[in-house]
């Protein structure tokens, strides 16, 4: 039972972190679509081609250590593209390139980009007893590493002006906003825990009184419909 639980532990890092790497991936292709310029479509496209194989690494590892659980708990952890938005990896209010200004955006993708590659770290030990594993892991990393690394030169380049402690400002307060993203899903659960039994409930109750109420009114058959009241509810 224990290694189930810790098998169940284990996909759910690796179907949040597929979720994580879809966002990202959409997110660089709005930015594509919107760059006023060439050469920030090309970055922006190769940027979101990565963030894709890294999406396609996580689901076929999700499939692998998935395989090996009974299907009704390896369900649980089946992808679902639409997730991306419930989950808060993309907001329903647009995608950042839209809802941010410019240079917010390069801080965002700066900032994330180092955030990803730490939190690959615990991957990484997580999967470290398989060693084609584990290389998938690291190359992760390195683009992770390169992401980072072009958004701090696009930063040198066209934003020579911006201190340091303004880039760590934008770290720390990306990390909170990580942990509050984490908190609204989980208050979403609960949330679906507590409310599923009450809506079941409502359901039966109203379908309790359907079978209560006299339903002869509607019966049509026979009847001509021009001479139904114009109070009539059909
Ligand atoms: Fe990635
Ligand atoms: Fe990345």
């Amino acid at each position: 039972m224990n290694k189930v639980k810790g098998l169940k532990k284990h996909l759910n890092v690796l179907q949040e972190t597929a979720y994580a790497e879809f966002g990202s991936a959409l997110e660089m292709l709005s930015a594509c679509k919107l760059s006023k310029k060439d050469s920030f479509c090309f970055g922006y496209f190769h940027h979101s081609k990565d963030e894709y194989n890294h999406t396609k690494t996580f689901l076929s590892l999700l499939k692998k250590y998935g395989q090996t659980l009974p299907s009704d708990i390896a369900r649980e952890f089946r992808f679902s593209s639409n997730a991306v938005i419930n989950k808060g990896y993309v907001s329903s209010k647009g995608f950042l390139v839209e809802t941010m200004k410019l240079k917010n955006f390069i801080a965002y993708v700066y900032t994330n980009e180092l955030l990803a590659k730490e939190s690959f770290e615990g991957i990484l030990k997580m999967l470290k007893s398989d060693i084609s594993d584990a290389e998938k892991i690291s190359l992760i990393m390195k683009d992770e590493l390169r992401h980072h690394g072009l958004a701090e030169k696009h930063f040198l380049k066209y934003y020579p002006r911006l201190q340091p402690w303004q880039l760590m400002a934008y770290r720390i307060k990306e990390t909170i906003q990580n942990k509050g993203r984490k908190l609204y899903f989980k208050n979403l659960q609960f949330l679906d825990k507590v409310l599923s039994p009450l809506y079941s409930f409502m359901a039966n109750i109203a379908g309790l009184i359907l079978t209560y109420l006299n339903l002869n009114e509607f019966n049509r058959n026979g009847k001509n419909l021009m001479d139904i009241s114009t109070k009539s509810i059909i």
